[in-house]
């Protein structure tokens, strides 16, 4: 009987998929990630290892692999937090969950784009603090999201979506980066193709949607926020390391821009004194994803990625190094 560990819980449905297989599946359930030794461990002992963007999965775990595991299936749908070509060369597959977070993290991005437009948190804190006395015409005035100009760096599927939302949603005046022009994209949405220079340069919202690569370490660093507008935010839901986050430190300190929605962090879950300090940053725990509905895709989606190459058939989430 195929052995299946879970390095951590998930939503029931993808549990009862493995189990009506008749697998075996062991689940962690301790409340804490599992230490080096802890995944060394699984990783020698199971047909099938379903991991966190947590686990740090580098070729020293790897190379604790046994004969018998066939698969990493990442319950995400970004992967950098393991080693692809490690495990290929060793003939493990590498699974993530494509497609299911596109909707939940754009509106995100929205939530954060509007929470920061219209300084939400600053004036929830002012009402809390018994500050509202008298209504003022002046008090937290704001410019208007309608038709300003976003700049999406990354047209994968969740940039896609950020731009559908954008144009649909706010008319607002697109201008994209990715390693490809998407000609369907400029005729939907009236988009422009630019450079991510440009697009700083440009743009009154930034918003990352590209994946961590070594190409893409501090893709915005301190080059970049000087070039952006002093009115500009910046977004990101990607990951962290995407920004330098001393620099952006150092340009929302400085002025250089208007200030960030981060969900993301380049050390988390360890977050920078200067950012929590900040007014003009909106902060959440890595949560953009964080819907039932996605939740349960990705929890069905990396299940079934196990059960498709335990019976031998290309799995939906195959990841080629
Ligand atoms: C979340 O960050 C994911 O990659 O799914």
């Amino acid at each position: 009987m195929p052995s299946v560990y879970i390095t951590n819980p998930i939503p029931e449905i993808g549990i009862n998929l493995l189990l009506k297989k008749g697998f075996k599946v062991d689940i962690n359930k301790s409340g804490r990630d599992l230490s080096k030794d802890g995944l060394k461990k699984v990783i020698g002992d199971y047909d099938a290892i379903l991991t966190f963007l947590t686990d740090k999965i580098d070729a020293n775990i790897i190379d604790y692999a046994s004969k018998h595991l066939k698969i990493i299936a990442n319950f995400a749908v970004g992967y950098d937090n393991v080693d692809v070509k490690a495990a290929n060369v060793r003939g493990i597959t590498v699974t993530n969950t494509p497609g299911v977070a596109s909707e939940s993290v754009a509106e995100h991005t929205f939530a954060m784009i509007l929470a920061l437009s219209k300084m939400l948190t600053s004036q929830d804190k002012f009402v809390r603090d018994g500050k509202y006395k008298k209504w003022d015409p002046n008090l937290f005035l704001s410019h208007q999201v309608w038709r300003q100009t976003i700049g999406i760096v990354g047209l994968g599927r969740i940039g896609t979506f950020v731009g559908q939302m954008a144009y649909g949603g706010f008319r607002m005046k697109i201008l994209y980066y990715d390693l490809k022009k998407s000609e369907d994209f400029e005729i939907l949405a009236e988009a422009e193709y630019a450079s991510v220079h440009e697009i700083c340069k440009r743009a009154d919202i930034i918003t990352l949607h590209v994946p961590l690569k070594e190409e893409t370490r501090h893709l915005i660093s301190r080059v970049e926020l000087k070039m952006m507008k002093d009115t500009a935010i910046l977004i990101n839901t990607a990951r962290g390391p995407v920004v330098d986050e001393e620099a952006l430190i150092w340009a929302i300190r400085e002025g250089e821009i208007a200030g960030a929605g981060l969900d993301v962090f380049e050390h988390e879950p360890e977050i920078a004194k200067e950012l929590l300090k900040s007014e003009k940053v909106v902060l959440s725990p890595h949560t953009a994803s964080a819907t039932y509905e996605t939740r349960d895709e990705m929890s069905r989606i990396a299940a079934q990625n196990i059960i498709d190459v335990l019976e031998g058939k290309e799995p939906v989430g195959l990841i080629k190094f």
